[in-house]
């Protein structure tokens, strides 16, 4: 079918292009071919049916970890690898566009979706998303980048406008989506249910156009959430180019005499339809490159299921592995023990998230049989219920009986489904309290005693540190999470994962503690920047663990830091050397900041990763390029990103907390003069190079002692007391004898002379 230019189809042609045909598929009109879209984005959710049941009845699919888990991979390369699977088992059911990734920023532990979003921290969240969007459309399929922008609750999602400042905004919550949009072009962006500072996300022009396209120069097209348009004419005027899922039959109709009417300008649907059309030839070729290439009947299921197996193993974090008696660390356990495996989550496993991401797998490998297989003498004891009924006394006293019976006890624990999900926040981060009392009253019969944790968003877990020797923390793993595990327990895998979120001791220390989740139909972003760890370490608020952290069971040296200013950033070289018994990963963390900056900032940020694999005894240097975009702030006064010049410490640690050896580089930023005006402070117009010796002089003629001593009298250095005023005001505290000419004069001439 060859697709006719925008300008030749019909009115109504173009109207109807630009909403779905149903919950899955676009129109097809004026030569303009159907698009298929499919939910997932961490296994293909396909189904083809509406109907809000067919969530959970979706055809089979890998379910590989969702962002949760994969980010704590801290491997790109990974997320790729992934993503071209996802690519392939898309294409095998002519599914064009898969509806991810979420790249949403972890404001608040408490968000609903965090399981479905990489981290609270936009470098990391880049990284992984960006390596995702390259694997799946490598297959000829087209990412979702969702939920921009600034979606970061779920309580009220629909009205709830987010208010943020332009830092945050620009730093925090668009950074990561303005990257993975340079870097890896995603075929469209998934505008967010969400207002921003007041006007809905789908009829926001700022957002849409002005930043999206006109700034960052994103070619591809914006498709809403489900539902998020309530106005058709304001959200094609605004940027988005189509409103999904089908809005009701007589919506097109009605679209099209709103722009006959004149409300709604043929100009703005035609850039809409061209985009569609533009998909919909993106769709085409990825289909007829396929086939050319892939004429088989379906994907590798087995091997997809290794991979997702590689991936969860990837992504468990040893957050705690202490000794206990003079047997050495708990972990790894040897398959020789007995082993009481307890927990509900050991047979039934918890690995991925509830709501539109469900997605049906393949197959589910449980710890329990894994364990069983693998480990020597297992039993199992449930321990609890997960039906909200509070502790079971019966189900306790088994659970302890197994645990002292055997050399080793393994709990699983962590949130049902019930608990986290999207469409509601939670309301607490603590584990349940009958889990919390098990881990302690197993772990009194048995010092060995390892939990094990799934869930989607961050738990407090200092009640658990306390209590038990030893934590591996799963999130949430995908299908192949009972293998994975129980690899990683017994020791054939070193863990490598790394914490992508910060483990607070409370919630209450937190930065979106006071402001959340909306009020009113408002969330004020009242922490600004300092969001995560920025925010922990800002303050020097103790942490349970670091942004970052994670063990090996083996250990990692760091040795010779070099630091060079580099064309575009910093280079920075250290030495890692596995200083322990077995072959490991070890994630090499770059943080930067800038002591003495002239703006408010967090200690450090994390600048640059890399994961490298090192074998017992083995030294490599670790190259790793920190891009000075990536150190910029954003600066309102000029509206535009800035890499502020200065000398920055360069910190290179195993996480934001454990930082090995620290550097300094000097970096020549790129200058920002405001023009001077009248408005300008006596401060900054004495800090220019033109006008502030001249200001200097006319202040010793002009004060004449007067004010200096009067300030002299009051205990203050005069630039200190009148310092912040503006300059104009000057002709009143000269009492005229300065005049409103006279400053505009010499303001002039430092202007024409910064050029
Ligand atoms: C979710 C999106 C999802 C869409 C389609 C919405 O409710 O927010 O993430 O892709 O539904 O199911």
């Amino acid at each position: 079918m060859t697709v006719t230019e925008p300008t030749a189809l019909t009115l109504d042609e173009k109207a109807a292009l630009t909403s779905g045909a149903n919950f899955w598929w676009t129109k097809e009109a004026g030569g303009v071919a159907a698009v298929r879209v499919s939910d997932g984005p961490h296994g293909l959710r396909w189904t083809d049916t509406d109907a809000p049941s067919a969530v959970a009845r979706s055809a089979p699919s890998t379910c590989f970890p969702p962002a949760a888990g994969l980010a704590q991979s801290w491997d790109p390369a990974l997320a790729g690898r992934v993503g071209v699977a996802l690519g392939r088992e898309c294409r095998m059911r002519n599914v064009d566009v898969l509806l991810g990734p979420g790249i949403n920023i972890k404001r608040s532990p408490l968000g609903g979706r965090n399981f479905e979003y990489f981290s609270e921290d936009p470098l990391l969240t880049a990284a992984m998303a960006t390596g995702w969007v390259r694997g799946l459309q490598s297959q000829g399929v087209g990412a979702s980048l969702k939920h921009f922008a600034a979606n970061n609750a779920e309580h009220d999602r629909m009205r709830a406008s987010s208010d943020v400042d332009p830092r945050a905004l620009r730093e925090i919550y668009l950074r990561a989506f303005q990257q993975v949009i340079q870097d890896a072009a995603p075929w469209t962006v998934m505008c967010s249910y969400n207002r921003l500072n007041g006007v809905l996300v789908s009829q926001n022009h700022f957002l849409l156009t002005q930043v999206l396209r006109e700034e960052w120069g994103y070619d591809g097209l914006v498709v809403s959430d489900w539902g998020a348009v309530a106005d058709r004419g304001a959200a094609v005027a605004a940027g988005c180019d189509l409103a999904m899922p089908s809005p009701g039959p007589d919506s097109g109709a009605e679209l099209a005499a709103a722009a006959r009417a004149g409300a709604v300008s043929e100009a703005d649907l035609d850039r809409a339809v061209a985009r569609l059309a533009d998909l919909s030839r993106k769709a085409a070729d990825g289909r007829a490159a396929w086939a050319s290439r892939e004429p088989g009947p379906g994907y590798d299921v087995d091997a997809h299921h290794a991979l997702a197996w590689e991936a969860a193993t990837r992504s468990v974090v040893l957050l705690k592995n202490d000794p206990v008696g003079d047997r050495g660390p708990v972990l790894p356990l040897s398959a020789s023990e007995s082993l009481a495996v307890i927990g509900v989550f050991a047979a039934t496993p918890r690995y991925q998230g509830g709501g539109s991401s469900h997605v049906t797998p393949t197959r589910v490998d449980s710890p329990l049989e894994a364990l069983t297989a693998q480990a020597g003498a297992v039993t199992y004891a449930a321990g609890f219920t997960v039906d909200g009924s509070g502790p079971d006394e019966a189900l306790v006293a088994g659970a302890v009986a197994a645990a002292r019976a055997a050399d080793a006890a393994v709990l699983f624990l962590g949130l049902d489904a019930k608990q986290e999900s999207e469409g509601f926040d939670r309301t607490t981060i603590d584990l349940p309290a009958e889990q919390v009392q098990l881990a302690a009253a197993v772990a009194a019969v048995n010092p060995r005693t390892v939990a094990v944790l799934s869930h989607g968003g961050v738990l407090r877990l200092a009640p658990l540190t306390a209590v038990v020797p030893a934590i591996l923390d799963g999130a949430l793993l995908g299908q192949a999470v009972g293998s994975a595990l129980a690899d990683v327990l017994l020791g054939a895998v070193n863990p490598s994962g790394r914490l992508a979120e910060t483990v607070p001791v409370r919630i209450e220390d937190t930065a979106a503690f006071l402001n959340f989740p909306s009020e009113h139909s408002h969330v004020r972003y009242g922490e600004g920047i300092y969001v995560g760890y920025r925010w922990h370490d800002a303050r020097d608020l103790p942490v349970e663990y670091a942004f970052g952290h994670g063990l090996a069971y083996t250990s990692f040296g760091y040795s010779g830091l070099s630091l060079a200013a580099v064309a575009d950033g910093i280079e920075a070289r250290v030495t890692v050397t596995n200083t322990g018994q077995r072959p490991g990963r070890e994630v090499v963390q770059v943080y930067a900041g800038l002591p003495g900056s002239s703006v408010a900032r967090p200690p450090r940020v994390l600048a640059g990763f890399a994961p490298v694999d090192l074998a017992p005894g083995q030294s490599q240097e670790v190259t790793i390029t920190v891009r000075q975009a990536d150190l910029a702030y954003w600066d309102r006064r000029v509206d535009r990103f800035v890499v502020e010049g200065g000398t920055y410490a360069v910190a290179v640690g195993a996480s934001s907390r454990d930082l090995r050896l620290t550097g300094h580089v000097t970096l020549t930023g790129d200058g920002v003069r405001i023009p001077l005006t009248l408005n300008s402070t006596i401060i900054e117009t004495l800090a220019d190079p033109v006008a502030g010796p001249l200001v200097k002089e006319a202040f010793s003629t002009l004060a004449g002692g007067g004010e200096q001593d009067a300030a002299e009298a009051l205990g203050v250095d005069l630039l200190s007391l009148i310092g912040s005023s503006p300059i104009g005001r000057m002709v009143s505290f000269s009492g005229g004898a300065v005049t409103r000419e006279q400053i505009e004069q010499l303001l002039a001439a430092a202007n024409a002379a910064a050029g």
